[in-house]
């Protein structure tokens, strides 16, 4: 048996689409356990860009069963343009793809809501991607949701989606003053999308349970970053799934795995899309080289990211609340032909000096990185091997193994499939 979560060790962005893309070429099965649409997973196949927001990346292999988990929260609408692409694409989806019934489903009344909240003036604004993340999973957790399952019968469908429109067209028009969403609308979408999700629907426990008594490699793809999660995240700046590991046993349903391979993508530099802290932030022309040379916009939003250096402190947290077993370091090309590097590895707080990640929020603003500055390198780090990568690059990555007490085995340093070097 081989289990491997790949996750984003940082907010987002790190790269992970083309990790499991290239790692999904030896799995057998790929899952996704939390999040949603508001993902972005960009992979490259020669000049062909594809961008991936609810299927798992695993799908541009031929051969490899992806699964949805009940831990992700779906909607409907980009589930089916994301079909409508790869089927352009001629790639096969049905008997490859499955859903699992109790995935919950977006509705238009909790992107509504998102951007409702986004938008209302005084309240402090996360940035969401205002895809219904955060009301779908309200909804979950208030036993009030939809799931797949639920879709596809009619009498719950209408009975439940009636019932919670009662209450959220009540909140659009009396606390956001905004136009009620159209209920036979909204019954009538939904009654089209139980037909398109219908096929996609299997138990996927057994599924994932045979693939793991068979010894098959399994592959469990996280969104987001660790940063961003509900319990351990820049709180309230966080998303509102659980995209650390552990979150991945649940989502998935595939139970504990004790001897799981925990790999954690983390750019060479930093970024985050969205609002809340950022200790190594460069709002400065490095950052904004940074953000050209990164080719840093949102992949579902289109935002520029906000950009800065390593931030290991963050990097070493990140490692603790995933149980990180390795680490694969991605976008490293971007930092060459840079003359000097840095990266924080403490920060100061009122003259004190912290090594870990603040739980206080207003600790998290006030932070100033502690840095170590490293040489950079002029080479290229096109290179067939980890040795041969410019010696300034290989002691950039040994610092940060150093530093964390985990391996970095994993070096991509450009868009292609063919850009990545194994230790
Ligand atoms: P939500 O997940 O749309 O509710 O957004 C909450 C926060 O997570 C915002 O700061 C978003 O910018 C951020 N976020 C959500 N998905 C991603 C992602 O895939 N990459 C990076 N940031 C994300």
């Amino acid at each position: 048996m081989s289990v491997s979560i790949v996750v984003g060790a940082q907010w987002g962005d790190e790269g992970k689409g083309k990790i499991i893309d290239v790692l999904s070429a030896s799995a057998d099965m790929v899952l996704r356990y939390q999040g949603g649409a508001n993902a972005g997973h960009t992979v490259y196949i020669g000049q062909k860009k594809y961008v991936l927001h609810l299927i798992p990346s695993g799908i541009l292999r031929p051969g490899v069963v992806c699964v949805i988990g009940g831990g992700v929260v779906l909607d409907p609408e980009a589930f089916k343009a994301e079909i409508d692409v790869l089927h352009d694409a001629g790639i096969q989806t049905q008997g490859r793809l499955l859903i699992s019934p109790r995935t919950h489903i977006i509705l238009p009344y909790h992107k509504k809501l998102d951007q409702c909240s986004e938008d209302q003036k005084g309240r402090q604004k996360i940035g969401t991607t205002g895809r219904g993340i955060g009301p779908a999973y309200v909804d979950k957790y208030n036993r009030a949701g939809l799931r797949a399952i639920d879709l596809l019968n009619e009498a719950i469908r209408e009975e439940r989606i009636r019932e919670n429109l009662k209450l959220k067209n009540f909140i659009i028009e009396k606390y956001y003053n905004e136009e009620p969403l159209d209920e036979s609308l909204i019954l009538q979408q939904a009654a089209a999308h139980a037909e398109l999700i219908r096929p996609y629907i299997a138990e996927t426990i057994e599924r994932v349970d045979t693939a793991l008594r068979g010894k098959r490699s399994i592959l469990v793809e996280g969104a987001q970053g660790a940063l961003l999660d509900i319990d351990y995240g820049s709180y309230p700046f966080v998303t509102s799934s659980h995209p650390v590991a552990g979150g991945a046993f649940i989502g998935s349903g595939l139970g504990v795995v004790p001897d799981a391979e925990v790999i954690g993508v983390a750019k060479a530099y930093l970024t985050r899309v969205g609002n809340g802290p950022f200790p190594t932030e460069l709002n400065d022309a490095t950052g904004t080289l940074l953000r050209d040379r990164g080719g840093e916009y949102g992949a579902t939003t289109g935002r520029p990211r906000r950009c800065g250096w390593l931030d290991l402190v963050a990097l070493r947290y990140s490692a603790r609340i995933n149980g990180l077993t390795q680490i694969a370091l991605t976008k490293v090309d971007v930092l060459d032909g840079m003359d000097r590097l840095k990266v924080a590895t403490a920060y100061t707080l009122d003259g004190h000096e912290l090594d870990t990640f603040p739980a206080d929020p207003e600790e998290q603003k006030r932070i100033q990185p502690v840095y170590k500055t490293l040489e950079g390198w002029n080479d290229s780090t096109a290179s067939d091997s980890i040795s041969a990568l410019p010696r300034q690059a290989r002691e950039y990555i040994a610092y940060m193994e150093d530093y964390l007490k985990i391996p970095v085995k994993i070096v991509s340093t450009g868009q292609r499939r063919d850009q990545i070097l194994f230790a």
